[in-house]
């Protein structure tokens, strides 16, 4: 096999840094130490049951349920205390936020503090880790606020659009890191013998057009209008109003999904509902739609919650929830328009009416 010439994660950060002449090198230390993170996530994860390391934290000496109400596993417990501790020592960061941690995290006073902050969640996904499905960490890069001493919530409430970078680390078959820094976006293969991230995706971009979603359709029932009337349009496939068959796919890891997106265009949705009116949406605005929506734009799509894109979203709170929809430019504005120009909001369930996936019986 010729011997193809690749660059390093390390290669790639200080070459784009060149085009910054008063850079000091502390951005790019930041981003090597998350890719650090994520090789030791990827080395947790890729040993499985060998490495006790499987099931819930309730036996853990953490407690088991986040700030989320959710139960945790004991690789979102490892992963959160690698992302902290591969991070708080070097001076890059002012603080820290992570879906695993109901408060900001403070930087001890033995290391000195930085002027970023980065936000994550350690593991996306991490209901599929006992069944060997791909799961992923995603984390965003934001300015922190000049003068404060410790870090408060407030200086996390930032919109997408501040956003200095973003990112996922994917553990799939191949374990991949997928970076912007508002200069498009570009994908990385973990070489497992060298332990080093190489650039294997230069300049990634979404397809504008595409005939592939992904939805919960088992909250079909708590849709709104608008996404009722797309999801029943894709359905009716050929000879309904689009004129072509669609896929559908559900992963329930969103950086699966956002990885496939970008790899061959499609759009995901987790809309607004009616499920639970205490939670608007299900994913996290702060660390898993902003980051995934600036790689989306970032690589020629398009993110958005249907009435607003995602990213000019001025949050409320740290663990915020929100309706996410991104990917294909031409499917997502179609679905904002939806929402924008509502067509018939008595539409009928698309999974329940006579010609759908599950036919009423009468
Ligand atoms: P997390 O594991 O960090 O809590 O996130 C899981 C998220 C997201 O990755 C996925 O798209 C969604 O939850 C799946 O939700 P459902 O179980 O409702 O399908
Ligand atoms: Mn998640
Ligand atoms: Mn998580």
């Amino acid at each position: 096999m010729p011997e193809v010439q690749r660059m390093t994660l390390t290669q790639f950060l200080i070459e784009e840094r060149r085009r910054f002449p008063t850079a000091s090198g502390g951005f790019n230390g930041l981003i090597l130490n998350v890719a650090m993170a994520c090789k030791e996530i990827a080395r947790a994860v890729a040993f499985g049951a060998l490495g006790d390391r499987h099931g819930s934290a309730a036996d853990g000496e953490r407690g088991a349920i986040n700030v989320q109400g959710e139960v945790q596993q004991k690789l979102d417990v490892l992963s959160n205390a690698a992302f902290v501790r591969v991070n708080e020592w070097a001076g890059y960061l002012a603080g820290m936020a992570s879906e695993e941690m109901e408060a900001p995290y403070q930087i001890p006073e033995r290391y000195p503090r930085g002027k970023y902050l980065l936000l994550f969640d350690p593991l996306d996904g991490s209901s599929n880790i006992d069944v060997n499905v791909s799961v992923g960490s995603i984390f965003s890069v934001l300015r922190a606020p000049q003068g404060a001493d410790a870090v408060t919530e407030q200086d996390f409430l930032q919109p997408g659009t501040a956003q200095v970078a973003a990112g996922y680390a994917l553990y799939g078959p191949t374990t991949m890191l997928v970076l912007t820094v508002g200069n498009g976006v570009n994908g990385f293969t973990l070489d497992p013998n060298l332990g080093e991230f190489f650039l294997t995706h230069p300049n990634l971009r979404v397809p504008a057009d595409t005939h592939e979603f992904a939805i919960n359709a088992s909250n079909s029932r708590f849709w709104e209008a608008p996404v009722r009337q797309y999801i029943t349009e894709c359905l009716a496939g050929q000879s309904g109003p689009r004129g072509k068959d669609f896929n559908m796919r559900w992963i329930a890891s969103m950086v699966a999904e956002a990885h496939r997106i970008l790899m061959r265009g499609g759009v995901f949705m987790y809309p607004r509902d009616t499920k639970d009116p205490a939670r608007p949406g299900r994913l996290r605005l702060l660390y898993e739609a902003n980051p995934i929506a600036f790689l989306m734009e970032q690589a020629g799509g398009r993110a958005s919650t249907g009435r607003q894109p995602l990213m000019s979203v001025a949050p409320a709170a740290l663990h915020q929830r929100i309706g996410v929809i991104f990917g294909s430019r031409n499917e997502v504005e179609r679905i904002e328009r939806y929402h924008t120009d509502p067509a018939d909001p008595e539409l009928p369930n698309p999974l329940f009416n006579e010609r759908s996936l599950f036919r009423v019986s009468a």
